[in-house]
């Protein structure tokens, strides 16, 4: 049997998985994609650190216990014999008071390995993440990007709305 992933299989979008190139296949992160590239995919994006087999399995177990907040896609390639995490993209559900108890969701860390990228994985990700923020009832969709990345998220179907501010710790 297929191992478990962070949230329900019934949450893929059929459309997005049948729309992918030959031998890739996209669904929710898995505990084994440790060795499978995931984190070697997200440092596309930024840093990760050295992170230790127990410590993803640690975040892991955390992050399924709010199964209805936490939702990691991967894109995996399998066309050249072991499958390869190349894609990744999460969607956090915001669980809110005003607007009837409304969600909205939160797109957040898209990577795409380079040697993968410019094949509409990209926008396969945003796709399938839009699919599961509209099953699980998010009334809006929001992400923070650079003015870099700008294009791709309108290309996605995004527009420019509001202003980000920041304050780090
Ligand atoms: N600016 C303008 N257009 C773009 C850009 C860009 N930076 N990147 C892609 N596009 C266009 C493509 O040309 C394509 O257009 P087309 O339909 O006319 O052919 C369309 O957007 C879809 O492109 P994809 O092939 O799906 O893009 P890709 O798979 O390369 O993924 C991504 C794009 C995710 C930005 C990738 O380049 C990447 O991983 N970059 C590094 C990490 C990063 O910056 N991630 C986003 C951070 S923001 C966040 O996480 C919320």
């Amino acid at each position: 049997m297929a191992e478990q992933g962070l949230f329900s299989s019934g949450l893929i979008s059929p459309s997005v998985a049948s729309a992918l190139p030959e031998g890739y296949t996209v669904r929710a992160l898995r505990q084994s994609d440790y060795s499978a590239g995931f984190l070697d995919c997200l440092r596309v994006l930024t840093t990760v650190g050295e992170i230790t087999e127990a410590q993803f399995a640690a975040r892991y177990e955390e992050m399924k216990k709010k199964d209805d907040i936490y939702y990691i896609l991967v894109i995996e390639d399998a066309s050249s014999g072991k499958p390869v995490v190349v894609g990744t993209g999460a969607l956090i559900v915001e669980h809110k008071f005003i607007h009837a108890l409304g969600k909205v969701g939160h797109i957040e860390d898209i990577a795409v390995a380079k040697d993968q990228q410019g094949k509409k994985l990209g926008l396969r990700l945003i796709q399938a993440l839009d699919f599961i923020a509209e099953k699980v009832g998010c009334y809006k969709t929001i992400l923070d990007c650079s003015e870099a990345n700008e294009g791709f998220y309108v290309k996605c179907g995004f527009r420019r709305a509001g202003l980000q501010m920041a304050h780090y710790h």
